[in-house]
């Protein structure tokens, strides 16, 4: 049994389980398995999504954060209706955006970010978008992310990888990179779990 044909299995597993289970993605396994490990979501908790689409996290946020937590997630994309959720469509590198957002809540207990770019093809190019929306998400960490609040976010890793998680590790007093069993295991994307935020108004 070889290596690649492992990681198409598992893939092709958790794609499965997810259609059973009414989750609109297989990531929402990713966001369960790393809630599972690091405890990130509590009842009645204010989470923002970005890059929610199609909705999967969303829906594993709204079930984690019951019975009056509040959940916004945000797409460039359309993203159908969810109980328990809100969406606003936008692109997060928009001030519009966060204006839209911030209509909305004022802050938030946990962010948390799946964004990817559209793929090329050419890891370089890919990878420094991924970087470019994972910077995004910090900024919104600054503005909205309450004293002692997490965030998890998405990064492909590469060149300007270990800068980025500095920036992380001076903003939260817990950052650890993760890569959750439902990952891909060939791509090169892995989650940095920050818990903790550090009161720097
Ligand atoms: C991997 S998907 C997210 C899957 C989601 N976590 C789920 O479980 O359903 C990545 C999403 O990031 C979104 N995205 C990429 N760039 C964005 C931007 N600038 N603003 C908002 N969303 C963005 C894409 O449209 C895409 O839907």
């Amino acid at each position: 049994m070889s290596k690649r044909w492992l990681k198409e299995h598992r893939k092709e597993t958790y794609y499965r389980q997810a259609k059973k289970s009414g989750y609109r993605s297989r990531a929402a396994y990713k966001l369960l398995q790393i809630n599972k490990k690091f405890r990130i979501f509590k009842a009645n908790q204010k989470v923002l999504d970005l890059g929610a689409a199609p909705g999967g996290w969303s829906q594993v946020a709204v079930e984690l954060v019951a019975p009056s937590g509040t959940v916004i997630g945000v797409d460039i994309d359309p993203i159908k209706p969810l109980e328990g959720a809100e969406f606003i469509k936008g692109d997060m590198t928009s001030e519009d955006t966060m204006d839209l957002i911030k209509s909305k809540i004022d802050y938030a207990d946990v962010i948390i970010s799946d964004m990817s770019p559209n793929i090329s093809g050419h890891y370089s190019v890919d990878q420094a978008k991924s970087v470019y929306l994972a910077e995004q998400a910090l900024d919104v960490v600054v503005r909205m992310l309450k004293p002692g609040g997490h965030f998890i976010v998405k990064i492909f890793q590469g060149e300007d990888f270990p800068e980025f998680l500095q920036k992380l590790k001076e903003r939260f007093e817990f950052c650890k990179v993760h890569s959750p069993p439902a990952s891909r295991a060939q791509s090169s994307e892995v989650y940095v779990v920050c818990k903790g935020a550090y009161d720097k108004r």
